[in-house]
């Protein structure tokens, strides 16, 4: 085909596509990847590729190594203050996330922390996290509230995530509202009617979802379901912390109400991954929070088989997995939730855009953004088998080269 570019890869030895109608991953071997005005104009064999070069094209010798596309890190709670290492080595030593939580540290300490910034404070702590994402491979991150707890904090928590998203120089933000998460000082109820009356209004012109932690000791399916409901009136779509640490109903209820995904997942039930799967609710996988936390593994494979779309997301947050490493995620996908590593790279990037909503990303295919990868390897696989490292040598996002030194 003949197509006007702006952006070329040659030379790539595998170009893993996401192409639903090949097998998966979508690998195209001796490849070249063209963009016009942020789009893929063409992706495919070298031998097919016939090209209009815009006077200010830009050319890119892959050199051989691989080529995939961006990753769309689904779930983050990355604007936050403060640290909790000590917890690490509390938990290290015996003490579980709920014992922690119950002496004062947890999420409550997360809040107290990120109230004394300023949201100046809170764009500069979350923007070095998100660089790291960047360079790491990551070219959209959902990014949600969580550590505010009153409205005013929410909403500062918000307005950093689109901060994020503003500089061309890091990943494309989604940002999500999510009231209920921790416990909250003083009266639940009235902080409940306090989102649904005001918090919700005032976060939607800044989110584009709502998010609860449904939980045993956090929110009950009955609080949550309210939010759920109410936030559609404000065009914000569902989703929902499911069955981290315990079986709740939060997966039940992702189904019932069409939530657009549920995440974690790690005490689900079969019937409820069915249910997921046939309500068409994406279940985000967070294995690093799985690895830190111990318990049951999270459920990729059975959720492949029960019929569902995965995602894997980092979570990076400061209390269960402080991790901006969607590579690590890959290989912890394949030892832990029981992923093909064709599965995992697929859960990772379109995966994590139906995880969003979103249809123009995930894949290197014809009309999407280009958001890709040049790696530093021949092989794909090296993702998820370099235990740790960064595989990812060059980040484009949206057709163009981003700096990421
Ligand atoms: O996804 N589950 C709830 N929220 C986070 C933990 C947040 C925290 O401990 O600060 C999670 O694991
Ligand atoms: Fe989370």
């Amino acid at each position: 085909m003949t197509a006007a570019a702006s952006l070329l890869v040659v030379n790539i030895g595998q170009l893993v596509t996401g192409d639903p109608l090949l097998s998966a991953p979508g690998v195209v071997e001796h490849a070249a990847l063209a963009a016009s005005g942020g789009r893929i104009v063409y992706a495919g064999p070298s031998s097919g590729l016939r090209i209009l070069a815009d006077p200010e094209m830009v050319e890119i010798d892959a050199h051989g190594a691989a080529v995939v596309p961006g990753f769309v890190d689904a779930h983050t709670h990355l604007v936050w203050l403060g640290e909790r290492s000590e917890e690490y080595a509390l938990r290290a030593a015996g003490a579980s996330y709920e014992e922690v939580a119950a002496r004062g540290g947890g999420i409550r300490s997360t809040v107290a922390a990120t109230a004394e910034g300023s949201l100046e404070d809170l764009v500069t702590a979350a923007g070095a996290r998100a660089r790291r994402m960047l360079r790491l491979g990551t070219t959209t991150v959902e990014v949600k509230s969580g550590y505010g707890q009153s409205h005013a904090a929410e909403l500062r928590q918000l307005r950093a995530a689109r901060a994020l998203g503003a500089d061309p120089g890091l990943p494309d933000v989604v940002p999500t509202y999510l009231p209920l998460h921790g416990a909250v000082e003083g009266d639940r109820a009235e902080y409940l009617e306090g989102v649904l009356t005001e918090g919700l209004a005032a976060a939607a012109p800044l989110a584009g979802f709502v998010d609860c932690f449904c939980e045993t000791g956090a929110w009950s399916v009955e609080e949550c379901e309210r939010l759920l409901v109410a936030a559609r009136s404000h065009g914000l779509r569902a989703k929902v912390h499911a069955e981290q640490r315990s079986r709740s109903g939060g997966a039940a209820l992702a189904a019932r109400l069409g939530a657009v995904s549920a995440d974690h997942l790690e005490h689900a039930a079969d019937g409820d991954l069915r249910a997921l799967a046939g309500a068409g609710v994406t279940g985000v996988l967070l294995p690093g929070a799985s690895l830190v936390l111990g318990g049951p593994p999270p459920p990729g494979r059975r959720l492949l088989e029960a019929g569902a779309t995965v995602a894997l997301a980092t979570d990076c947050n400061p209390g269960t997995c402080w991790s901006e490493s969607m590579p690590l995620m890959v290989s912890l996908g394949v030892a832990l939730a029981g992923l093909t590593p064709a599965q995992a790279l697929v859960a990772a990037t379109s995966g994590g855009a139906a995880a969003l909503g979103l249809t123009d990303r995930g894949r290197l295919v014809p009309g999407q953004r280009c958001d890709a990868l040049i790696l530093e390897t021949a092989s794909w696989l090296d993702i998820g088998y370099h235990l740790g490292a960064n595989p990812v040598a060059k980040v484009i996002a949206g057709g163009r080269l981003i700096p990421t030194v």
